[in-house]
């Protein structure tokens, strides 16, 4: 298949060019890459039009081009797109929409266009309402692309070319359940809170994703995040949830990954699936920190909270709504669950398989005993189902958990189908 705009160049001669014209650490997928020219809900197509079931991609949350989303964005692009110094009712909409799904105090909304800025902003908020800078972080947690947030993401400052983290940053151990992390780790946070109060240090607040995704599709263990929040709280910090990845009912038995757990952030850090593409972030805080913020100085942002991403993200709602996703990932990510419990009674290699919903985890280990990763192994899996149209990615501190996260259209049928393909793949390693 030809498409316009894309006829003309070979992919051979479109790797080329990428090397040729952008920064080589952009890093490309698979071993041989794939070409994606087109995209439908669940399924990506390559330039020879041949389709891949996308088990990967939280971003295009309720499907890859949903129509209700590419009309809404069209039709309110042809009409108006402006900033937020001029009165529009889209703005006011999205927000007392999103508001609608959050828990109180959560009212008060502030529009950016990624998660990078969505988590900055978060710091901000934090900071200025605590009059501090010190911050506890998850080990092996991403919150973004910028200098501060490299800062605050052990997951980039302590790999290649990092360079650690600053002395205002303070790691706790990954709570990981199948690794050995117990509840009791949540001890910990009050011994990183004595020492600065020994340093006469104040907190501004505590960051974490509610499920950790990056740190490999980690659900936490039960009363971690509400000891953490609790001691976070006590030593006048905020909670910050980063729920970019895990939220708009992806986990299935909550809208929230944080509301799983049975605690209330104070300010909830938005992204990814919002925009099912469309590049929204969003901060939701209470009024009392919002009020902090509003402290003499402007916030703006020019593209944040247009009339365009507005469309774009009630349409998304929408769809999540209309069609009672939520509910759609907990039936279909409990079936594909169990029937990957299945195949880690049959393969060894497949040391735990975990998550929730459409937030799913399979840990690669050589050994169930020593737990050694099998991270070589998780590579040719990745690759070997790239290579039967099965989009796979990698996550994890040692990159052996294999993270399905598709679209929320996804279907029982594509969980069977992922399920039949990944076992002949496991049984080749
Ligand atoms: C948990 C989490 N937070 C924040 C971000 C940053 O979002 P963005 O890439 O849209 O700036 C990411 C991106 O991968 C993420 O996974």
């Amino acid at each position: 298949m030809t498409l316009k705009g894309h006829a003309m160049t070979t992919k051979a001669d479109t790797l080329a060019n990428r090397k040729r014209l952008l920064g080589r650490n952009l890093s490309i997928a698979y071993k041989y890459p794939i070409k994606i020219v087109r995209g439908s809900m669940q399924y990506l197509y390559d330039e020879e039009g041949v389709e891949y079931l996308d088990a990967y991609n939280n971003v295009a949350h309720v499907g890859h081009c949903n129509p209700r989303v590419v009309k809404a964005g069209y039709e309110q692009m042809a009409r108006l797109n402006t900033n937020t110094r001029y009165l529009h009712d889209l703005i006011n909409q999205f927000a007392e929409r999103l508001t609608a799904t959050l828990p109180d105090p959560l009212k008060v909304c502030f529009f950016v266009n990624s998660g990078s800025e969505a988590n900055e902003l978060a710091l901000r908020l934090a900071c200025t309402h605590t009059h501090a800078t010190d911050l506890i972080v998850l080990d092996h947690a991403y919150h973004g692309n910028t200098n501060t947030l490299i800062d605050i993401s052990p997951y980039k400052h302590n790999g290649p070319g990092g360079g650690g983290p600053p002395t205002w940053v303070h790691k706790l151990p990954l709570p990981d359940p199948f690794r050995g992390g117990q509840d009791a780790e949540a001890a910990i946070v009050n011994r990183v809170i004595q020492e600065l109060r020994e340093r006469k240090t104040p907190l501004a607040g505590f960051i974490a994703e509610s499920m950790p995704s990056v740190g490999g599709q980690i659900v936490l263990p039960p009363g971690y995040l509400n000891k953490v929040y609790d001691a976070v709280r006590e030593a006048g910090g905020v909670c910050i949830a980063d729920e970019v990845q895990t939220g708009y009912g992806r986990i299935g038995t909550h809208f929230w990954a944080f509301e799983s757990y049975g605690v209330v952030p104070d300010i909830v850090v938005l992204g990814k699936p919002i925009g099912n593409g469309h590049p929204i972030g969003a901060v939701v805080t209470t009024r009392e920190i919002a009020n902090s913020f509003d402290n003499g100085m402007e916030f703006f942002s020019t593209f944040g909270g247009n009339p365009v991403s507005c469309a774009i993200g009630l349409a998304v709602l929408d769809e999540v709504f209309k069609n009672d996703l939520q509910n759609h990932a907990l039936v279909v990510g409990q079936s594909l669950l169990a029937r990957l419990s299945e195949l880690k009674a049959s393969y060894e290699i497949m040391g735990d398989v975990r998550g929730s919903g459409l937030f799913l985890g399979v840990e690669l280990v050589r050994n169930r005993t020593t737990l050694e990763p099998a991270t070589a192994e998780a590579d040719f899996i990745v690759n070997a189902m790239r290579d039967r149209q099965i989009l796979f990615g990698t996550d994890g501190p040692f990159h052996n958990v294999l993270k399905i996260r598709p679209p929320m259209p996804f279907t029982k049928t594509d969980a069977d189908r992922l399920c039949e393909t990944l076992a002949r793949v496991v049984s080749e390693v």
